[in-house]
């Protein structure tokens, strides 16, 4: 009977050939779908404060007679808006959402929609009168019904049974839930795992069983535990994205909303989609957008390049393959295909150059966002790959007898343990050291310590894949860059500040001590150049001065600096449409370790470190609770609504400031960004190669110099970039 039972599901889960891991069976033949419901928009009135204490509630878009309508509440799990009863706030709040749907012509401005009433008498709230009326129980209508389920967070993750709901898109049938924000498909297998012959190669787009339960998040791709990445549930079976969307479109209806797909960062070495930092409930109930956030392969299974067999950069191919998917599938989930928009931070923020970069990513964006580039560091080649790195790493995970051919290199490396690969080892730290130090001296010509910051890159390829066409300066220089969309760039006043912090002890604040830490920061003669300047001098009034100074020198050398060169001389032309912002304020992503403490508020200096901006733009201070504290104070909550409503502004309309009108209609969670925006008429200007000035996204917003005409700059772009210096010369 047991047994039985057992084949039965297997059956009907279908463990076939290179079934994930992940449990895979269905949630079962209750859970309705979009076309038995029709349209359902969640909607959530979101301060992104941690009390999440704002309105939520569900619109029934088909039009139906009131019975109906409070099955259809019935049928997710709810029942009709008590609207009479609640408190004024709430219905406040509803009142603002409903004005919103009609703004976003979700609605009709004249549109009455069902909601509870006392006793049998039926109640409609009026959009003409502005209030609710009794109505004929016939007349057939919209409708509002509840949304009691609970807002995600690190600490609650409850998948409430009956908002589960199946969303079928060609061959998929995703079984995902509602909670108070959005709705939410999580862990889509979207490529083969990559494991035995497809281990360092590029991704297959998924071909196992496609009934899934989409209510767990997939497993991280395998690195070792960070502040920023996964320490459990990982595996080299990680190729996973989630889908966070406000809207579900039923029969013979579309909802066309933006999409903003994430690629997370984490030096190309750690990070996932999974963590609760890059949860798009918030996007999706704030500003309205569909957001998808993707998994791709890190370390060397993302990266590693044999020679001629290999065409390296999987982990961006991994990314190129998951826009496909978004192509294909999110039109059923209330994404508009043609308003594609790609985003990424850090080493996410550099495959946003690389997807920009890959002609066989043509035509699957439309819009672009990169935060924090550090756009200094070149791609690297097939011959850096074969020459500097492969022999460190064939040795490290027990492959370096193997060597003879790429053949049985390449065998090898298929066939050694997933956690060989895994930079914890004293074998594979001493590998990714020799790394730093042969690519640092033969190829990029830097210090080791910049090398040692992202050892195994993506790299260009010669063979016309199509995946990197080019280092990103000469695709900008001779004009070529093949996938040419608005974009916007952005940088963190003070990116370096967590890395000489985290990594060089407090040096006080002489210039003996500054001229010390250039010398080891960066190759002798530049490091002597800017001890000539006095672009960087020390303050003796502040005690940490060296490292705050040495951290402003790092900064402009690889973000501010080569990214205000490059959009300055080949901005205009291979952008349609460009923006370049510097975020200052913000919160750290995590408080481990790891973090120094300068990158939190303390008494010696606020410095807004690299990923200070993740959790104010995504609007997840509100989710996350563990090791962060959730705001320093409301500044934070006003901040993060700024970031967020820039962002969604971007997302949908290519241009980061927000419509004033709809900031004005959507009331109080609104009223601070409608104050800069509206009353204070701030705004973000296009990218202007002869502008002296850049908007400075703070709280309150201002306007900094533009440091790339400065004299800091002028240091860095005398002595050349590291993209333009790097060269192979084994
Ligand atoms: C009304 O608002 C309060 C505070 O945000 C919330 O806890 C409650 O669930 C809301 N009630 C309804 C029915 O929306
Ligand atoms: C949520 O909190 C804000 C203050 O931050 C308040 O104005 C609003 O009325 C609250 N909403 C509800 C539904 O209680
Ligand atoms: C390194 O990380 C992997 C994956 O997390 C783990 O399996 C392994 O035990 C770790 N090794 C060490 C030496 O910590
Ligand atoms: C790749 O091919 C080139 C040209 O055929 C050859 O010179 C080179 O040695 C090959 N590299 C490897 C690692 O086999
Ligand atoms: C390489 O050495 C390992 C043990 O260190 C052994 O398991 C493996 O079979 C060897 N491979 C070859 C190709 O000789
Ligand atoms: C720095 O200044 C010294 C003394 O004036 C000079 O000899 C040296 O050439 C300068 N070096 C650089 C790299 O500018
Ligand atoms: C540096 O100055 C700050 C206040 O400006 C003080 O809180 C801190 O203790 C000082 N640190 C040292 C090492 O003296
Ligand atoms: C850092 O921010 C905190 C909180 O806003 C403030 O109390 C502190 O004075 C600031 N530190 C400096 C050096 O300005
Ligand atoms: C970070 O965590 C430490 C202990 O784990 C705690 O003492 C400190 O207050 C925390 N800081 C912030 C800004 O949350």
């Amino acid at each position: 009977m047991h047994f039985r039972s057992l084949a039965g599901a297997l059956l009907l889960c279908g463990p076939a050939f290179a079934a994930p891991a992940k449990d895979r069976c269905p949630a079962g033949p209750s859970v309705p779908t979009p076309d038995s419901l029709g349209t359902l928009q969640t909607l959530k009135y979101n301060y992104l404060k941690a009390e999440n204490n704002g309105t939520a509630a569900v619109l029934v878009h088909d039009r139906l007679s009131n019975s109906k309508a409070q099955g259809r509440c019935a049928a997710v799990g709810e029942k009709l808006y008590p609207f009479q009863t609640v408190p004024d706030a709430n219905r406040t709040e509803l009142v603002y959402q409903l004005d919103y749907l009609v703004y976003a012509k979700d609605l009709r401005p004249d549109d009455d929609v069902w909601v509870a009433g006392a006793g049998d008498d039926c109640l409609v709230y009026s959009g003409s009168q502005k209030q609710a009326i009794y109505a004929s129980c016939d007349l057939e209508l919209p409708a509002i019904c509840t949304a009691r389920v609970p807002p995600t967070t690190d600490v609650d993750r409850t998948v409430v049974a009956s908002s589960k709901i199946s969303v079928r898109s060609n061959d998929y049938t995703l079984t995902g839930y509602r909670d108070a924000r959005s709705f939410r498909f999580l862990g889509v297998p979207f490529a083969d795992s990559p494991v035995g012959e497809l281990r360092l190669a590029p991704p297959r787009a998924y071909s196992g069983p496609k009934t899934i339960d989409a209510t767990k998040l997939g497993d991280s791709c395998i690195q070792s535990a960070s502040g920023f990445g996964a320490s459990q549930d990982i595996s080299e079976d990680c190729l996973y994205l989630n889908v966070f969307t406000p809207v579900l479109p039923g029969h013979a209806h579309q909802a066309n909303r933006p999409v903003a797909v994430y690629f997370f960062g984490g030096a190309f070495t750690s990070g996932t989609a999974s963590i609760i930092d890059y949860d798009g409930g918030n996007f999706a109930s704030r500003n309205d957008v569909v957001v998808v956030t993707v998994n791709y392969r890190l370390g060397a299974l993302g990266f590693l390049a044999t020679g001629n067999l290999t065409t390296g950069s999987y982990g961006i191919r991994d990314q190129i393959l998951a826009l496909e998917w978004v192509q294909q599938h999110i039109a059923a989930f209330g994404g508009d295909p043609t308003r594609v928009n790609i985003f990424g931070q850090s080493a996410g923020g550099q495959s946003v150059i690389a997807v920009l970069s890959s002609s066989a990513a043509r035509g699957l964006f439309s819009g672009a966002l990169v935060q924090s580039a550090p756009v200094d560091l070149p791609w690297y080649t097939r011959e850096v790959y074969s020459e500097l790195v492969v022999p460190h790493v064939a040795e490290a995970v027990g492959c370096a007898n193997a060597t003879s051919t790429e053949n049985s290199l390449l065998s090898c490396l298929r066939s050694v343990p997933a956690t060989n690969f895994v930079d914890n080892s004293t074998a594979f730290q001493t590998a990714m050291s020799a790394v730093a130090r042969d690519v640092g001296s033969d190829y990029l010509h830097v210090s080791q310590l910049l090398a040692s910051i992202e050892p195994l890159m993506p790299m260009v390829d010669d063979s016309g894949s199509g995946v990197i066409d080019d280092q990103f300066h000469t695709l900008l220089a001779t004009n070529r860059l093949p996938n040419r969309v608005p974009t916007m760039f952005t940088t963190v006043t003070d990116e370096a500040a967590l890395y000489i912090s985290q990594f060089i002890p407090d040096l006080g604040s002489s210039q003996s001590g500054l001229n010390t830490l250039l010398g080891i920061a960066f190759p002798s003669q530049l490091a002597q150049s800017l001890i000539n300047t006095t672009a960087f001098p020390t303050d003796p009034a502040q005690n940490d001065s060296v490292r705050i100074i040495g951290a402003q020198a790092l900064t402009h050398s690889e973000w501010t600096c080569p990214q205000a060169y490059l959009l300055r001389n080949a901005g205009s032309a291979s952008f349609p449409t460009l923006y370049e912002v510097e975020i200052t304020d913000g919160h750290t992503q995590t408080n481990s370790s790891s973090i120094p403490d300068i990158c939190s508020p303390n008494p010696t200096y606020n410095a807004t470190c690299h990923a200070n901006d993740v959790l104010p733009a995504w609007g997840t201070l509100n989710s996350k609770t563990l090791n962060v504290d959730p705001y320093y104070n409301t500044n934070d909550i006003l901040h993060s609504q700024l970031l967020n409503d820039v962002f969604g502004a971007f997302f949908r309309s290519h241009n980061p400031n927000p419509d004033t009108n709809m900031l004005r209609l959507r009331g109080p969670a609104y009223a601070s960004t409608y104050q800069i925006f509206g009353e204070n008429g701030y705004e973000i200007n296009q990218h202007d190669p002869v502008e002296q000035t850049l908007a400075l996204l703070g709280m309150p917003p201002s306007m900094a110099q533009n440091p790339g005409m400065s004299e800091k700059c002028l240091v860095f772009e005398d002595y050349g970039f590291t993209f333009e210096n790097a060269r192979f010369s084994a």
